[in-house]
Protein backbone atom coordinates (compact mmCIF):
# COMPACT_ATOMS: atom_id res chain seq x y z
CA UNK A 1 0.00 0.00 0.00
CA UNK A 2 2.71 2.27 1.22
CA UNK A 3 4.74 0.90 -2.23
CA UNK A 4 1.16 2.21 -4.83
CA UNK A 5 1.21 5.50 -2.56
CA UNK A 6 4.88 6.24 -3.05
CA UNK A 7 4.27 5.40 -6.86
CA UNK A 8 1.53 7.83 -7.07
CA UNK A 9 3.54 10.52 -5.09
CA UNK A 10 6.11 10.36 -7.47
CA UNK A 11 4.24 10.81 -10.69
CA UNK A 12 2.27 13.59 -9.37
CA UNK A 13 5.77 15.05 -8.14
CA UNK A 14 7.92 14.51 -11.40
CA UNK A 15 7.98 18.04 -12.14
CA UNK A 16 8.96 19.25 -8.15
CA UNK A 17 11.35 16.69 -8.00
CA UNK A 18 13.10 18.52 -11.33
CA UNK A 19 13.66 21.63 -9.45
CA UNK A 20 14.28 20.13 -5.73
CA UNK A 21 16.24 16.73 -5.78
CA UNK A 22 19.85 16.38 -7.71
CA UNK A 23 20.10 15.06 -10.52
CA UNK A 24 21.42 11.40 -9.15
CA UNK A 25 18.30 11.31 -6.73
CA UNK A 26 15.97 12.55 -9.55
CA UNK A 27 17.42 9.75 -11.85
CA UNK A 28 17.05 6.94 -8.79
CA UNK A 29 14.11 7.56 -7.21
CA UNK A 30 11.37 8.74 -10.25
CA UNK A 31 9.69 6.15 -11.87
CA UNK A 32 9.01 6.72 -15.85
CA UNK A 33 7.30 10.09 -16.00
CA UNK A 34 3.61 10.53 -17.09
CA UNK A 35 2.36 14.02 -17.12
CA UNK A 36 0.37 14.31 -19.54
CA UNK A 37 -2.22 12.16 -17.27
CA UNK A 38 -0.73 13.93 -14.30
CA UNK A 39 -1.99 17.19 -16.23
CA UNK A 40 -5.34 16.32 -17.63
CA UNK A 41 -6.89 15.66 -14.56
CA UNK A 42 -6.25 19.20 -12.73
CA UNK A 43 -8.21 21.91 -13.84
CA UNK A 44 -6.54 24.92 -12.45
CA UNK A 45 -2.83 25.83 -11.99
CA UNK A 46 -3.22 26.64 -8.48
CA UNK A 47 -4.92 22.91 -7.79
CA UNK A 48 -1.55 21.24 -9.88
CA UNK A 49 0.97 23.53 -7.47
CA UNK A 50 -0.92 22.58 -3.98
CA UNK A 51 -1.09 18.89 -4.85
CA UNK A 52 2.31 18.35 -6.05
CA UNK A 53 3.61 19.99 -2.52
CA UNK A 54 1.29 17.46 -1.30
CA UNK A 55 2.53 14.88 -3.65
CA UNK A 56 6.19 15.97 -2.08
CA UNK A 57 5.32 15.57 1.16
CA UNK A 58 3.74 11.93 0.78
CA UNK A 59 7.25 11.00 -1.37
CA UNK A 60 9.21 12.46 1.27
CA UNK A 61 7.69 11.13 4.36
CA UNK A 62 7.07 7.91 2.43
CA UNK A 63 11.06 6.83 1.36
CA UNK A 64 11.60 7.39 4.93
CA UNK A 65 9.09 4.93 6.61
CA UNK A 66 9.65 2.39 3.37
CA UNK A 67 13.18 2.70 3.77
CA UNK A 68 13.54 1.55 7.19
CA UNK A 69 10.54 -1.05 7.36
CA UNK A 70 11.32 -3.11 4.61
CA UNK A 71 15.02 -2.77 4.48
CA UNK A 72 15.22 -1.33 1.02
CA UNK A 73 17.58 1.46 0.83
CA UNK A 74 16.85 5.08 2.03
CA UNK A 75 16.85 7.32 -0.64
CA UNK A 76 19.47 10.02 0.74
CA UNK A 77 23.02 9.46 -0.45
CA UNK A 78 24.19 8.77 2.91
CA UNK A 79 21.61 6.37 3.62
CA UNK A 80 22.48 4.37 0.35
CA UNK A 81 26.28 4.32 1.13
CA UNK A 82 24.80 2.48 4.90
CA UNK A 83 22.78 0.44 2.71
CA UNK A 84 25.73 -0.57 0.00
CA UNK A 85 27.64 -1.56 2.65
CA UNK A 86 25.57 -3.92 4.23
CA UNK A 87 24.82 -5.52 1.16
CA UNK A 88 28.61 -5.85 0.24
CA UNK A 89 29.25 -6.98 3.86
CA UNK A 90 26.82 -9.94 3.99
CA UNK A 91 26.79 -11.16 0.27
CA UNK A 92 31.00 -11.00 -0.19
CA UNK A 93 31.76 -14.60 -0.75
CA UNK A 94 35.28 -14.05 0.64
CA UNK A 95 34.08 -13.44 3.98
CA UNK A 96 31.42 -16.52 3.96
CA UNK A 97 33.61 -18.95 6.10
CA UNK A 98 35.21 -16.06 8.51
CA UNK A 99 36.21 -18.78 11.21
CA UNK A 100 38.76 -20.63 8.62
CA UNK A 101 42.11 -18.71 8.27
CA UNK A 102 42.38 -17.55 3.97
CA UNK A 103 45.76 -17.14 2.81
CA UNK A 104 46.07 -13.46 1.74
CA UNK A 105 47.72 -12.12 -0.95
CA UNK A 106 48.60 -8.08 -1.10
CA UNK A 107 48.83 -7.09 -4.90
CA UNK A 108 51.03 -4.24 -5.51
CA UNK A 109 49.01 -0.86 -5.43
CA UNK A 110 48.36 0.31 -9.33
CA UNK A 111 50.03 2.69 -10.94
CA UNK A 112 48.27 5.16 -13.01
CA UNK A 113 51.11 6.10 -16.01
CA UNK A 114 49.92 4.55 -19.35
CA UNK A 115 52.06 3.64 -22.62
CA UNK A 116 49.75 5.17 -24.68
CA UNK A 117 47.19 6.79 -26.00
CA UNK A 118 43.54 6.20 -24.81
CA UNK A 119 42.98 6.46 -28.73
CA UNK A 120 45.74 3.96 -29.01
CA UNK A 121 44.55 1.65 -26.73
CA UNK A 122 41.31 1.40 -28.90
CA UNK A 123 42.29 1.06 -32.16
CA UNK A 124 44.85 -1.62 -30.95
CA UNK A 125 42.49 -3.85 -28.91
CA UNK A 126 41.50 -7.44 -30.37
CA UNK A 127 40.76 -10.31 -29.45
CA UNK A 128 43.80 -12.63 -27.86
CA UNK A 129 43.64 -16.59 -28.13
CA UNK A 130 47.32 -17.68 -28.30
CA UNK A 131 49.02 -17.03 -24.77
CA UNK A 132 52.86 -17.56 -24.67
CA UNK A 133 54.07 -19.77 -21.87
CA UNK A 134 55.27 -16.50 -19.54
CA UNK A 135 54.23 -15.97 -16.14
CA UNK A 136 52.48 -13.04 -15.17
CA UNK A 137 53.36 -11.23 -12.10
CA UNK A 138 51.24 -10.49 -9.13
CA UNK A 139 51.76 -6.72 -9.78
CA UNK A 140 50.07 -7.28 -13.40
CA UNK A 141 46.93 -8.88 -11.89
CA UNK A 142 46.88 -6.39 -9.40
CA UNK A 143 46.91 -3.52 -12.07
CA UNK A 144 44.07 -5.75 -14.20
CA UNK A 145 41.92 -6.14 -11.00
CA UNK A 146 42.04 -2.97 -10.14
CA UNK A 147 41.30 -1.57 -13.86
CA UNK A 148 38.29 -4.01 -13.70
CA UNK A 149 36.79 -3.14 -10.20
CA UNK A 150 39.62 -1.46 -8.10
CA UNK A 151 38.43 1.36 -5.54
CA UNK A 152 39.38 5.02 -6.72
CA UNK A 153 38.11 7.50 -4.27
CA UNK A 154 37.86 7.33 -0.32
CA UNK A 155 33.90 7.17 -0.71
CA UNK A 156 34.82 3.49 -1.86
CA UNK A 157 33.58 4.31 -5.43
CA UNK A 158 34.90 1.71 -8.59
CA UNK A 159 36.64 2.03 -11.69
CA UNK A 160 33.44 1.25 -13.13
CA UNK A 161 30.24 2.37 -12.70
CA UNK A 162 27.52 0.62 -11.14
CA UNK A 163 24.08 1.26 -10.86
CA UNK A 164 22.90 3.26 -7.62
CA UNK A 165 26.78 2.29 -6.61
CA UNK A 166 25.71 -1.32 -5.48
CA UNK A 167 28.35 -3.27 -6.93
CA UNK A 168 26.81 -6.82 -7.52
CA UNK A 169 30.26 -7.48 -9.45
CA UNK A 170 32.81 -10.05 -7.60
CA UNK A 171 35.55 -10.88 -8.84
CA UNK A 172 37.95 -14.41 -9.11
CA UNK A 173 41.39 -15.27 -10.01
CA UNK A 174 41.82 -18.85 -11.77
CA UNK A 175 45.84 -18.75 -11.68
CA UNK A 176 48.15 -21.25 -12.67
CA UNK A 177 51.71 -19.57 -13.53
CA UNK A 178 52.08 -16.70 -11.75
CA UNK A 179 55.22 -15.19 -9.75
CA UNK A 180 55.01 -15.58 -6.12
CA UNK A 181 51.30 -17.16 -6.31
CA UNK A 182 50.53 -20.67 -6.12
CA UNK A 183 48.31 -22.13 -8.33
CA UNK A 184 44.78 -21.99 -7.31
CA UNK A 185 41.42 -20.21 -7.31
CA UNK A 186 41.51 -16.69 -5.45
CA UNK A 187 38.90 -13.98 -4.87
CA UNK A 188 39.08 -10.56 -5.21
CA UNK A 189 39.10 -8.52 -1.81
CA UNK A 190 38.78 -4.98 -3.67
CA UNK A 191 38.89 -2.90 -0.54
CA UNK A 192 41.65 -4.30 0.44
CA UNK A 193 43.54 -4.96 -3.19
CA UNK A 194 43.67 -8.17 -1.80
CA UNK A 195 43.61 -12.16 -3.42
CA UNK A 196 42.55 -14.42 -0.76
CA UNK A 197 42.69 -18.25 -1.67
CA UNK A 198 39.61 -19.93 -2.01
CA UNK A 199 41.57 -23.44 -3.08
CA UNK A 200 44.25 -24.37 -4.08
CA UNK A 201 45.42 -26.55 -7.30
CA UNK A 202 45.31 -25.69 -11.04
CA UNK A 203 41.99 -25.54 -12.06
CA UNK A 204 42.67 -24.03 -15.92
CA UNK A 205 41.81 -27.11 -17.72
CA UNK A 206 38.57 -27.92 -15.32
CA UNK A 207 37.44 -23.97 -16.48
CA UNK A 208 38.39 -24.47 -20.33
CA UNK A 209 36.41 -27.79 -19.95
CA UNK A 210 33.56 -25.95 -18.45
CA UNK A 211 33.85 -23.28 -21.02
CA UNK A 212 32.34 -25.86 -23.67
CA UNK A 213 35.50 -27.14 -24.16
CA UNK A 214 37.53 -24.23 -25.52
CA UNK A 215 40.84 -25.72 -24.03
CA UNK A 216 43.11 -22.89 -25.20
CA UNK A 217 41.55 -20.77 -22.05
CA UNK A 218 43.78 -23.32 -20.31
CA UNK A 219 46.96 -21.46 -21.89
CA UNK A 220 46.55 -18.59 -20.50
CA UNK A 221 48.36 -18.18 -16.85
CA UNK A 222 45.51 -17.27 -15.37
CA UNK A 223 41.41 -16.41 -16.06
CA UNK A 224 39.78 -13.75 -14.52
CA UNK A 225 36.64 -14.31 -13.75
CA UNK A 226 33.22 -12.26 -13.56
CA UNK A 227 30.43 -13.41 -11.18
CA UNK A 228 27.66 -11.37 -10.42
CA UNK A 229 25.29 -11.31 -6.70
CA UNK A 230 22.35 -9.86 -8.19
CA UNK A 231 20.71 -9.55 -5.20
CA UNK A 232 22.59 -6.56 -4.29
CA UNK A 233 20.99 -4.73 -7.32
CA UNK A 234 17.21 -6.27 -7.38
CA UNK A 235 16.98 -5.04 -3.78
CA UNK A 236 16.66 -1.91 -5.02
CA UNK A 237 15.66 -2.10 -9.21
CA UNK A 238 14.09 -4.96 -8.89
CA UNK A 239 13.49 -6.28 -12.50
CA UNK A 240 15.78 -4.27 -14.13
CA UNK A 241 18.76 -5.85 -12.05
CA UNK A 242 19.65 -8.20 -14.86
CA UNK A 243 19.98 -5.88 -17.49
CA UNK A 244 22.23 -3.37 -14.75
CA UNK A 245 24.44 -6.27 -14.04
CA UNK A 246 25.11 -7.74 -17.43
CA UNK A 247 25.69 -4.02 -18.28
CA UNK A 248 28.17 -2.94 -15.64
CA UNK A 249 30.03 -6.21 -16.38
CA UNK A 250 30.42 -5.34 -19.51
CA UNK A 251 31.72 -2.14 -18.16
CA UNK A 252 34.04 -3.91 -15.88
CA UNK A 253 35.48 -6.42 -18.70
CA UNK A 254 36.53 -3.19 -21.05
CA UNK A 255 38.49 -1.84 -18.43
CA UNK A 256 40.34 -4.69 -17.95
CA UNK A 257 40.74 -5.20 -21.88
CA UNK A 258 42.07 -2.25 -22.20
CA UNK A 259 44.66 -2.02 -19.07
CA UNK A 260 46.02 -5.86 -20.50
CA UNK A 261 46.27 -3.76 -23.75
CA UNK A 262 47.88 -1.27 -22.32
CA UNK A 263 50.68 -3.64 -20.45
CA UNK A 264 50.91 -5.54 -23.91
CA UNK A 265 49.32 -8.73 -22.49
CA UNK A 266 46.18 -10.28 -24.43
CA UNK A 267 43.09 -11.31 -23.18
CA UNK A 268 39.86 -12.54 -24.79
CA UNK A 269 36.07 -12.03 -23.47
CA UNK A 270 34.49 -15.39 -22.94
CA UNK A 271 30.62 -15.89 -22.61
CA UNK A 272 30.09 -19.59 -23.99
CA UNK A 273 29.83 -22.07 -21.08
CA UNK A 274 28.33 -24.32 -18.81
CA UNK A 275 26.69 -21.87 -15.90
CA UNK A 276 26.79 -24.85 -13.49
CA UNK A 277 30.10 -26.14 -14.54
CA UNK A 278 31.93 -22.78 -14.37
CA UNK A 279 29.93 -22.55 -10.65
CA UNK A 280 30.99 -25.56 -9.32
CA UNK A 281 35.08 -25.20 -10.90
CA UNK A 282 35.02 -21.45 -8.69
CA UNK A 283 32.82 -23.28 -5.62
CA UNK A 284 30.69 -20.13 -5.87
CA UNK A 285 28.29 -19.61 -3.49
CA UNK A 286 24.65 -19.79 -3.62
CA UNK A 287 23.77 -16.07 -5.21
CA UNK A 288 26.72 -15.42 -7.07
CA UNK A 289 26.30 -16.08 -10.51
CA UNK A 290 28.89 -16.47 -13.46
CA UNK A 291 28.96 -14.05 -16.11
CA UNK A 292 32.16 -14.03 -18.45
CA UNK A 293 35.77 -15.49 -18.43
CA UNK A 294 38.53 -13.19 -19.66
CA UNK A 295 41.95 -15.56 -20.13
CA UNK A 296 44.53 -13.51 -19.93
CA UNK A 297 48.66 -13.65 -20.64
CA UNK A 298 51.46 -12.93 -22.73
CA UNK A 299 50.84 -12.85 -26.30
CA UNK A 300 52.30 -15.47 -28.54
C1 LIG B 1 29.64 -11.36 -24.86
C2 LIG B 1 30.79 -11.95 -25.63
C3 LIG B 1 31.03 -13.30 -25.59
C4 LIG B 1 32.11 -13.85 -26.25
N1 LIG B 1 32.37 -15.18 -26.11
C5 LIG B 1 33.45 -15.71 -26.73
C6 LIG B 1 33.77 -17.09 -26.54
O1 LIG B 1 33.10 -17.83 -25.83
N2 LIG B 1 34.88 -17.58 -27.17
C7 LIG B 1 35.68 -16.78 -27.95
O2 LIG B 1 36.67 -17.29 -28.49
N3 LIG B 1 35.39 -15.46 -28.14
C8 LIG B 1 34.31 -14.92 -27.54
N4 LIG B 1 34.04 -13.57 -27.70
C9 LIG B 1 34.96 -12.70 -28.46
C10 LIG B 1 34.43 -12.36 -29.85
O3 LIG B 1 34.50 -13.49 -30.68
C11 LIG B 1 35.26 -11.20 -30.40
O4 LIG B 1 35.09 -10.05 -29.59
C12 LIG B 1 34.89 -10.88 -31.85
O5 LIG B 1 35.31 -11.92 -32.70
C13 LIG B 1 35.46 -9.54 -32.34
O6 LIG B 1 36.88 -9.58 -32.28
P1 LIG B 1 37.70 -8.47 -31.45
O7 LIG B 1 37.36 -8.66 -29.99
O8 LIG B 1 39.14 -8.76 -31.73
O9 LIG B 1 37.27 -7.14 -31.91
C14 LIG B 1 32.94 -13.03 -27.03
C15 LIG B 1 32.71 -11.65 -27.09
C16 LIG B 1 31.66 -11.11 -26.39
C17 LIG B 1 31.43 -9.62 -26.41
Amino acid sequence: MLMLLNIAACRGAMLHFHESCSADERWRDAPPPSYAAAGAIMPSLEWKRLLRLLVLAAVCLGAQTHGHASGHPRHDTAGNFAFRERALRDTAPGRRNETQALQRFALPPPTYQGSRSFAQLLKRRRSVRNFAATPLTLAQIGQLLWAAQGITTSGKLRTAPSAGALYPLELYVVAGHVEGLPAGLYHYDTYGHILVLVASGDRRRALASAAVQQMWVAEAPVIVVFGAVRARTSARYGGRADRFVHIETGHAAENLFLQAEDMNLGTVVVGSFDDGAVARVLQLADGVAPLLLMPVGARR
